[in-house]
């Protein structure tokens, strides 16, 4: 299973990997790294190859990275636009920003609530004199909008809805202004990525949509309820401002009063899983 795409030396690798974990090459012929690797790659790699993304309709670059031994592409997005007031098709949006800092940003809180395994590894990178994100290119099969477009299920429903909660959780946390199926990105055996945070981190105090949280992980329930305005503060604070935060955790609180009423009226095996 061609999972991340990592080419490495064979003989290292199967070298390593026998001497270490001999099950980890019966699981998959190709080695992961953790996500501390990913960003240490992300940050220092060479930068050998570029080229234009294909969708969405910001300036993304796919760029090809190596260090030697691992070569691997990642999304560069420059983006850092301010307005005091933008018309946009859903109307005037006050105070417009559409920025890759909130990239970075939605990954650092993303590792904090453990939901670092549906959003791939966003760091800050320079490439010809422009500060971007970049992330690490995962290996996608389709996303939302073509799945909805070839009226395609995930075979195990309960599975697919259990990510699909998860990203529903992560989307009223962060107040994505430009919610949009290109930013769901799904791979091997329907796992399923949120990307593209550009447009979120609005400062509202409300949720966007509270009617799409139904059920959560009990995990992620916990993590909530523990998330820590000053820790969040201190990881993002090159990429949020102090009102971002605020709106954030205000939009916690609401989550988390969302899931105890639903769990008072439904009981909690109808909404944690
Ligand atoms: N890390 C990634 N792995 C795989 N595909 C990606 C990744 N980042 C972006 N893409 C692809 O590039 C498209 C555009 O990137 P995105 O970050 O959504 O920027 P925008 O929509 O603002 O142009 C995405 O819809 C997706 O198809
Ligand atoms: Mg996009």
């Amino acid at each position: 299973m061609d999972l991340l795409h990592i080419q490495w030396p064979k003989f290292t690798v199967a070298t390593v990997l026998c001497l270490t974990c001999p099950l980890l090459i019966m699981a998959s012929d190709q080695p992961t790294l953790t996500k501390e690797q990913i960003k240490q790659f992300l940050l220092t790699a060479k930068i050998v190859k570029a080229e234009q993304s294909k969708k969405g309709i910001n300036n993304t670059l796919r760029l090809t990275l190596s260090d030697g031994t691992v070569t691997h592409d990642a999304s560069f997005q420059p983006v850092d636009i301010h307005k005091p007031q933008m018309q946009l098709a859903s109307g005037t949006e006050m105070n417009f920003v559409d920025s890759y800092k909130y990239n970075i940003a939605a990954y650092q809180l993303a590792e904090m609530l453990g939901l670092d395994d549906i959003v791939p590894v966003y760091v800050e990178r320079k490439w010809k004199g422009d500060a971007g994100s970049l992330s690490w290119w995962l290996p996608v099969k389709m996303d939302e909008a073509e799945r909805h477009r070839q009226k395609l299920t995930a075979p195990d429903a309960d599975a697919w809805n259990h990510q699909m909660y998860k990203v529903r959780v992560l989307d009223q946390l962060v107040y994505d202004n430009d919610p949009n199926l290109t930013n769901v990105l799904i791979g091997e055996n329907w796992k399923i990525w949120r990307i593209d945070f550009t447009r979120a981190f609005r400062l509202s105090k409300d949720l966007r949509n509270p009617g799409d949280l139904v059920q959560c992980d009990r995990q992620l329930l916990e993590k909530l309820k523990a998330l820590d305005g000053n820790e969040l503060t201190e990881k993002t604070k090159h990429y949020l401002t102090k009102d971002e935060v605020k709106g954030v955790m205000a939009r916690r609180d609401k989550i988390v009063a969302r899931f105890q009423q639903l769990i008072a009226e439904k009981g909690e095996g109808e909404v944690l899983y």
